[in-house]
């Protein structure tokens, strides 16, 4: 492969993804010419409504990826192709000397963004900070801020109800099951158990009660199996922030393309935040359960489900008003400490096929 070329793809790849899936996979056609080939996992994963949080993760790759042309003075221009299969969308990227193209800044800090899920500070956001968060996802998106002590209650309350679910419905546990990298500080195409932001006590608490389902119930019908973890990963670190954030898109994203370009502005916003030196974690299941329940939508087998995703909506609603609804992304930010452990990515080798061997099938008709 080109070298730089690769040294592009090898900056985009730190991209987010939820769960750390990297839902990508290049096909090289040229030295400047490539498709990024995406998929999702609404098959299997009870979060990935529609495919969109794949998307969102979709649309921070490609961003990632200009961002990091502009290293080499490269423009990337990116067109989503037809023809492909809506839980494999395709976006082709062509990179054109611009020799009046500034390096973007952004850049320097792709690499160390990364998902803090443990207590931050709670010194509030200066001004220009926010305002700083604000200029990075542009004029179209809007972020609101939760800040006072009140307000961060009102979070940590609602991130407790909304972790019930996650650990009560057995399609979650599957997720949880298969994303855990258990006795890791780093790994590849999981998160390993130290970057969840629980101490060792607890990990291995839940090492041994995610062996099993049956196991799973028991600790949660008879021993509150669910209070230390909820409160340890979500009670605590939603009061011990600077602020929440939720940012509003300008309209409810629908398709691929709007749920693409929302995962661009996302990771605008998260490379700002790191280049400020602020931590953040996204908070993105209470969307993914309103948005179930907006849809009624069945997600789960488990009786009361409904309702308590019909309540978690409801909560969003009260508290950050209407916009909830046409939210792109939640979370927590803060002055923190960098992860001690972090979830990496797999080497560009696994990601990449060369033209012409692409194992990608395209499907017939247009979608
Ligand atoms: C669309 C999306 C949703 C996410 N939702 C959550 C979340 O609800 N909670 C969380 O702790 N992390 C969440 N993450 C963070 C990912 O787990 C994390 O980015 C991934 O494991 C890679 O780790 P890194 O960001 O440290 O490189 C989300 C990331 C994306 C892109």
């Amino acid at each position: 492969m080109d070298a730089i070329l690769a040294d592009i793809l090898d900056l985009a790849r730190w991209a987010p993804s939820g769960d750390n899936t990297q839902p990508w996979r290049f096909e090289v056609l040229g030295s400047r010419l490539l498709r990024v080939h995406g998929f999702d996992t609404r098959d299997h994963c009870v979060y990935d409504l529609d495919g969109h949080p794949s998307h969102l993760a979709h649309g921070a790759l490609l961003e990632t990826l200009a961002i990091a042309a502009t290293t080499h003075g490269l423009r990337a221009t990116i067109q989503r192709l037809g023809g492909f299969a809506e839980e494999q969308p395709c976006w082709e990227v062509t990179l054109e000397e611009a020799p009046r193209l500034a390096p973007d800044p952004l850049a320097a800090f792709i690499k160390t963004r990364s998902v803090q899920r443990r207590p931050l500070s709670t010194r509030p956001l200066s001004p220009e900070q926010k305002a700083t968060l604000q200029a990075a996802v542009g004029p179209e998106y809007q972020v609101q801020w939760k800040e006072s002590f009140a307000e961060r209650l009102a979070m940590a309350r609602l991130l407790f109800a909304n972790s019930k679910i996650r650990l009560t419905i057995p399609e979650a546990y599957q997720v949880h099951k298969a994303v855990i990298q258990w006795n890791a500080r780093f790994s590849e195409d999981k998160i390993p158990d130290q970057a969840l932001g629980a101490d060792a006590l607890t990990r291995k608490l839940m090492a041994f009660v995610l062996q099993s389902w049956p196991r799973v119930e028991f600790f949660n019908t008879w021993l509150a199996g669910t209070w230390g973890p909820r409160l340890q990963l979500d009670f605590i670190p939603a009061l011990a922030c600077g602020a929440h954030f939720l940012i509003v898109a300008p309209a409810r994203p629908r398709g691929v393309d709007d749920w693409a370009t929302a995962g661009r502005v996302v990771q605008r916003f998260w490379l700002t935040a790191t280049s400020l030196d602020l931590k953040l974690q996204p908070a993105h299941t209470p969307l993914v359960f309103a948005a179930y329940a907006r849809a009624d939508l069945a997600f789960s087998n488990k009786s009361g489900a409904m309702g308590q995703a019909l309540a978690i909506r409801q909560r969003l609603i009260q508290l950050w008003g209407p916009a909830a609804e046409g939210s792109i992304f939640m979370g927590r930010v803060g002055r923190g400490a960098q992860p001690m452990s972090r979830s990496t990515r797999m080497p560009l080798e696994k990601l990449t096929h060369v033209a012409p061997t692409s194992p990608f099938t395209r499907e017939e008709s247009s979608p």
